[in-house]
């Protein structure tokens, strides 16, 4: 089955090696996953005050999250968790209450760091955000991408190291079958 991924970049910076990772990922997916990023820098606040009359990014980001059939997200750590603009665009997505764009949406983490560790702060903090969205996100292949540079990818934008290219298509491989199985699995518990 084709499948329209919405690919969310937890970093807003000009330059960002999130944003080249995840157009990398993009080439190395599968033809069933049509990926698109959807943009999160335009979002103002998350203000429930301001539900009554939703500023226009926040409906346009929750009416390209509500098309989607799964969510990637691909971001840094910030101060070992998540960065602000990734956990506004989650709060904007989940409310108003009841209405969540996420919810029951087949998600996958992809957290990176020009450090060591990964992101792996970050990656487990969406994960708890993911288990009150009702989000069911793949366990495995796990993506906690250390030591990332400019030099890992080649000038085209794909990803010129190769056992990272090689996860990252695995990856992409595992999250099409993850997204297969849960919308069968719903279709199957439908009334
Ligand atoms: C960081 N960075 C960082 N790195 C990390 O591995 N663990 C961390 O907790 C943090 N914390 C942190 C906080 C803040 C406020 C900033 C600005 C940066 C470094 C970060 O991983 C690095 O800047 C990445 O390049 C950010 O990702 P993008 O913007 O390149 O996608």
């Amino acid at each position: 089955d084709q499948h329209r991924i919405a690919i969310i970049v937890g970093s807003i910076r000009e330059g960002s090696l999130s944003r080249k990772l995840a157009r990398a990922i993009r080439g190395a997916v599968p033809q069933s996953l049509d990926c698109g990023t959807v943009e999160i820098a335009d979002l103002p606040l998350y203000d429930p005050d301001l539900d009554h009359e939703p500023p226009a990014p926040w409906t346009r980001f929750r009416q390209e999250i509500g098309r989607a059939d799964g969510v990637l997200f691909v971001t840094p750590e910030y101060n070992r968790s998540i960065p602000a603009a990734l956990k506004n665009a989650i709060d904007v997505g989940s409310r108003p209450y009841g209405k969540s764009a996420f919810a029951k949406k087949p998600a996958a983490i992809v957290t990176m760091s020009p450090g060591a560790l990964g992101g792996f702060g970050c990656n487990h903090h969406l994960r708890q955000c993911c288990v009150f969205l009702d989000m069911p996100v793949m366990q495995q292949p796990e993506a906690y991408i250390g030591h990332v540079s400019d030099e890992k990818f080649a000038a085209d934008g794909s990803i010129a190291d190769a056992s990272l290219a090689k996860l990252m298509g695995s990856l992409g491989q595992a999250f099409a079958g993850w997204v297969d199985l849960i919308k069968a699995g719903r279709a199957a518990l439908a009334p």
